[in-house]
Parts: structure tokens; C-alpha cells; sequence
């Protein structure tokens, strides 16, 4: 299977390899190999009975970020993560080509997220006496070190290129392993990790990563595709079973809907569907891929526990504004109606004085998507925690330059241009 396959449309790349699996006449699932059995690619490779393959080169304890980019650089086909100046960052123009800025993105949106960030500047404060401000928040009842969550990223087979290869530290790299990079680091970080749920994904790859979730009660964090409404209740009882403390769909997933199969239909959602997830949910329901004020104010109506503005890291349709654009009309919108919901971000969050432009936007916490995928894939469980310790360095080094004494309270003020 080479890069451009991989990077094709997820559902066609799934029916090549169960076509391709056929062809070989070993559809069945096999029963050595389940987890890699439940993922598309997966089913091809097992059915060739190919022996996961060794990589060259990897740092094998990695010791820095830079080990952990130059070890995930090595395991992905589709990313070359980039490391402009040295912050592990990927602009969008790198070369991975037009297809795939950052990872599977569509070129104008991922770039306008990055770009936005960049187009913001901070007003620097020296002259006070802020030296240890508090970075902690209180999130939908829990307690965050800082107002930082991983992004919502799944699917290391069909969107990472990482299929069937040994990681950094020798062991095979799979969807629990994977997941268990995100949210282990995250939870020893004293933040939150998001198990992720792909659209072709069998309910038992979901059950798996369930199971890394359950590991962590209270401090891992689950993701539901906006599925037919009673697939969405059926994975729920899951994610609450496995003692999530809320969940989130990314309606804007909901671009599929027109090639929809039987058991993999993803749909927009009404007010009135929103409505019924929010009275079926025993735990809060976070609205992702939320991008005008109109539909933030209905998520409110619906008593949606949180949103998060947010263009899907620019992967879903091209040509939609950075998300920190329509921030601010969202916060201002849903404040000056009295809605106390938290309004999360994301997209082209990459270091800690980000983190702290979004807040003066009026964002609660962000969602950090390609460098801690990056982070797991090469460097498993330390490499995430490394970058969230990063992040948090970068966070009150910025707010002690800013004369910012509390994340729960910034001035928008300290930005030197309104976005
Ligand atoms: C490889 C990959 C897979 C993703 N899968 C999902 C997903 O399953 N569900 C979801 O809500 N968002 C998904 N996203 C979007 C992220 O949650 C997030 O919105 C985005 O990555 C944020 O932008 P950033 O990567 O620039 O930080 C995915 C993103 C990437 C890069």
C-alpha cells in the first residue's frame, strides 16, 4: 500500500483492503491478530500474514522532543513531520505535498489555523509581580494541571501510515498502544486525553480503546462519530460504563453523510437530535466542530455541556476560516446570552503562548491534535507527558512576560491585535 493510497478517501482505502483481503481469500478475521483484524488495512496485512515491520534508526529511549520527532518522522508514511524552527511544527507547506498538509488536511483551512496563531502578537509586562501564576481549571468537574487537552486523533492505520510497524521501543504499534500514548501522558500530566472513534471502526476496536479509558476513571476522555442516534447511545453506555467524565461528537464529521453504509452512517444533527443525546447522556456532552454563533447559541439551547469551535484541523472541508477567526464572535455571542458553557478551541495550538492567545480570546482550554499524535507515535506514554510539560513551561513563561497572574482570567488586553 503506498502514501497515496493511504492518504485516499478513508472509506474506499477500507473496501481496497477488505477487497484486497478477499481477493486473497482470507476475509475472515483473524483471530491472532484482532486488533490489527478490526481496521481496514489491517485486514489486508493479516491476510498476507505479513510480519510487522522492523524500522531503522529510531532513538530508542528517546530523551527529548527532538528524539521524539525524529522517531515519529520514521514510523509515519503520511507526515514528514516537519520541525520548522525547531518547535516541531508543520505551516502546511512542508513536503508532504499539497494533499496532506500537517497529516490529512485540506491545504487552506490547516494554513489559515496556523496562520492565525501567527498573526497575533502578545503585549509584553515585566513590570509587576506575577511569578508564579496558576495555570489549573476546572473542566466540566475536573481538575486540569493546565488548560490543555489532547486532540481527538485516531485511526494510526488509515490516517498515520503506522500500520503494522514496530514502534521506537520495539513492541507492534496499535490503536490501544496508541491511545494509551494519549491518554497516559495526558492523565500523568495532570490533563486530558480523548479516545478516538473512526467512522469505520467495528464497536470492537471502539470496545478496545474503551478499555484504555476504563484504566484511567475520570481522567481519559472519549469521542463518539455523530452516528445514527442509537449507534451514538450504544457506544455512550460504553464510554460512560469505562467512567469517562463527558464525551464529545465532531458533528462536522457529518461530511460523509452522503456515502454512508450500513453501520458506518454519520449524519448531521438538529436541535432536536442534539437535544435527545443531551437528555439520554448521564455525563456532559461536548459539541465538537462547532464554527458560526448560530449554531454555538443552539448548542447551548440544547444543553450541550461544552463545545469546541473548531474546523477539524482543516481536514474536513477546505476553505473555512482558522477557527480562532470565529472564536471570539462565539464567546461574545454565548456570553452576552448568559450561557455558562465552556467554549474549547483548536487547530494550530503549538506551544504554550498559543495556548494563551486562545484564552484571551475567551477560550476555556485548547485541544492540541498533530504534535501529541506525533508525540505518541515516537515516543509513546513519556513522549506525550514531555510535550504537555512543554507546553506548560511555555504557559507560564508567557503569562509571567504578559503580567498574567490566573488562566481562568485573561485580559483579552494582552493581545496587540484583535483577531
Ligand atoms: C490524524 C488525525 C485524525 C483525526 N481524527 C479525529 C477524530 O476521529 N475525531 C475528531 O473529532 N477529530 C479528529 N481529528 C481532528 C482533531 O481532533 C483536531 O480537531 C485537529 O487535529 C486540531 O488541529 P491541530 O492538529 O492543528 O492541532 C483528527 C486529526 C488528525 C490529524
Amino acid at each position: 500500500m503506498n502514501n497515496k493510497a493511504l492518504n485516499a478517501d478513508r472509506r474506499e482505502f477500507l473496501t481496497k483492503g477488505a477487497a484486497l483481503a478477499a481477493a486473497a481469500g482470507t476475509l475472515a478475521i483473524s483471530a491472532t491478530s484482532p486488533a490489527h483484524a478490526a481496521e481496514g488495512i489491517a485486514v489486508a496485512a493479516a491476510a498476507t500474514a505479513e510480519a510487522p515491520k522492523a524500522v531503522a534508526g529510531y532513538v530508542k529511549e528517546p530523551k527529548n522532543l527532538k528524539d521524539v520527532l525524529s522517531n515519529a518522522r520514521k514510523i509515519m508514511d503520511t507526515c514528514a513531520a516537519c520541525d520548522i524552527a525547531g518547535a516541531g511544527r508543520c505551516n502546511g507547506k512542508g513536503p508532504c505535498g499539497e494533499s496532506v498538509p500537517g497529516m490529512g488536511g485540506k491545504r487552506q483551512s490547516f494554513v489559515r489555523n496556523i496562520e492565525a496563531f501567527e498573526g497575533m502578537s502578545l503585549n509584553m509586562r515585566t513590570v509587576h509581580n506575577i511569578s508564579h501564576p496558576k495555570t489549573e481549571i476546572n473542566l466540566l468537574g475536573v481538575k486540569l494541571a493546565m488548560p490543555v487537552l489532547t486532540g481527538i486523533t485516531g485511526g494510526l492505520t488509515y490516517n498515520m501510515g503506522a500500520a503494522n510497524k514496530l514502534a521506537f521501543d520495539g513492541e507492534l504499534m496499535t490503536e490501544e498502544k496508541y491511545a494509551r500514548g494519549i491518554i497516559e501522558g495526558a492523565a500523568n500530566a495532570g490533563c486530558l486525553g480523548w479516545a478516538a472513534d473512526g467512522i469505520g471502526d467495528p464497536l470492537e476496536t471502539y470496545k478496545r480503546r474503551m478499555t484504555v479509558v476504563s484504566e484511567f476513571k475520570g481522567r481519559a476522555v472519549a469521542q463518539i462519530k455523530p452516528r445514527t442516534q442509537q449507534e451514538i447511545f450504544e457506544r455512550l453506555d460504553i464510554v460512560q460504563q469505562a467512567g469517562a467524565p463527558f464525551f464529545a461528537i465532531d458533528i462536522d464529521s457529518a461530511g460523509r453523510a452522503a456515502r454512508a453504509l450500513p453501520g458506518k452512517t454519520v449524519e448531521p444533527k438538529d436541535l432536536k437530535k442534539l437535544k435527545e443525546i443531551v437528555n439520554y447522556a448521564k455525563i456532559p456532552f461536548v459539541a465538537k466542530g462547532i464554527m458560526t454563533v448560530d449554531e454555538a447559541l443552539m448548542c447551548a439551547e440544547a444543553g450541550c455541556g461544552a463545545i469546541i469551535v473548531s474546523n477539524h484541523g482543516g481536514r474536513v472541508l477546505s476553505s473555512t476560516p482558522a477557527s480562532m477567526h470565529v472564536l471570539p464572535a462565539i464567546v461574545k455571542a454565548v456570553r452576552d446570552r448568559g450561557y455558562k458553557m465552556p467554549i474549547l478551541v483548536d487547530g494550530g495550538v503549538r506551544d504554550g503562548g498559543d495556548v494563551l492567545k486562545a484564552l484571551a480570546c475567551g477560550a476555556q482550554a485548547v485541544l492540541v491534535g498533530r504534535p501529541m499524535l506525533r508525540a505518541s507515535l515516537g515516543g509513546g506514554v513519556k513522549g506525550v507527558e514531555m510535550l504537555f510539560n512543554r507546553f506548560h513551561t511555555e504557559l507560564v513563561s508567557s503569562m509571567v512576560l504578559t503580567g498574567v497572574a490566573d488562566v481562568n482570567n485573561v485580559d483579552p488586553a494582552i493581545l496587540t491585535q484583535e483577531v
